[in-house]
């Protein structure tokens, strides 16, 4: 997989990729991500990449030409399969979009900032809209980090056990069940039974029942999809 990232702040989506998870993907060659500076394709001596709404209104809007120019370069370069837009009023991202985007080959994820891009832009170029959750972020930065770190997870191989996304929360719809490990009594407080009784097929239907419970104790709306 390749990700494109277009960005006017490269310094503030780059050090989740510098460390741990992220870091070995790209060092393994699971993943490549590159950084574009969108004042890397600007024309005029300002490096301007944003400006006044048509209209009126407060708030700068991202200017259409230096997106452009910055797709269209990495477009006669491969074929990508999404151009992502990250932005508030996109669909709200979930696992299951997760899943789906690690399949992918080569991603482009636009990142938003002051009032967001030319609804041109989105016309033109953008064939997928993605907001991490209804609350405003100062810019599609972080939003873009979040997105790749649960997509990259899921690229096989990138996970040392392989199983271990599997049984993530979310993957079936269900809360992980609670998970315990030494020291097996704490201030009086013990680690359920049943987790030493070598009873495997047990140990699972616990598990599940636990997800279950948690599930319907916490997130109801999950159980009914
Ligand atoms: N840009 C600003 N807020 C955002 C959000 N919630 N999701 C995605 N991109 C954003």
């Amino acid at each position: 997989m390749r990700i494109d990232i277009i960005t006017v702040l490269p310094e503030l989506i780059k050090s989740p990729f510098e460390a741990s998870i992220l870091k070995r993907a790209i060092e393994n060659k699971l993943v490549e991500v590159h950084f574009h500076n969108l004042r890397d394709y600007t024309t005029d001596n300002y490096k301007s990449v944003d400006d006044y709404q048509f209209g009126g209104g407060a708030g700068m809007v991202m200017m259409i030409e230096p997106i452009d120019k910055c797709i269209s370069e990495l477009k006669s370069q491969r074929a990508y399969d999404e151009v992502i837009y990250m932005t508030p009023d996109g669909t709200v991202f979930n696992q299951q979009i997760a899943n789906h985007l690690s399949l992918k080959g080569n991603l482009i994820i636009l990142c938003g900032h002051y009032k967001g891009v030319d609804q041109r832009v989105r016309d033109l170029f953008v064939t997928k809209e993605i907001s991490i959750g209804d609350y405003v972020l100062s810019g599609g930065e972080l939003a873009a980090a979040v997105l790749c770190d649960a997509i990259i997870r899921l690229i096989p191989g990138v996970l040392g056990n392989e199983t271990s996304a599997l049984t993530d929360s979310f993957q079936d719809n269900l809360l992980a069940p609670p998970i315990y490990t030494r020291p097996r009594e704490y201030k009086g407080m013990k680690v359920p039974e049943v987790l030493f009784s070598g009873n495997f097929p047990k140990i699972e239907k616990w598990r599940d029942e636990q997800s279950y419970q948690r599930t319907k104790e916490r997130r109801p709306d999950l159980l009914d999809d």
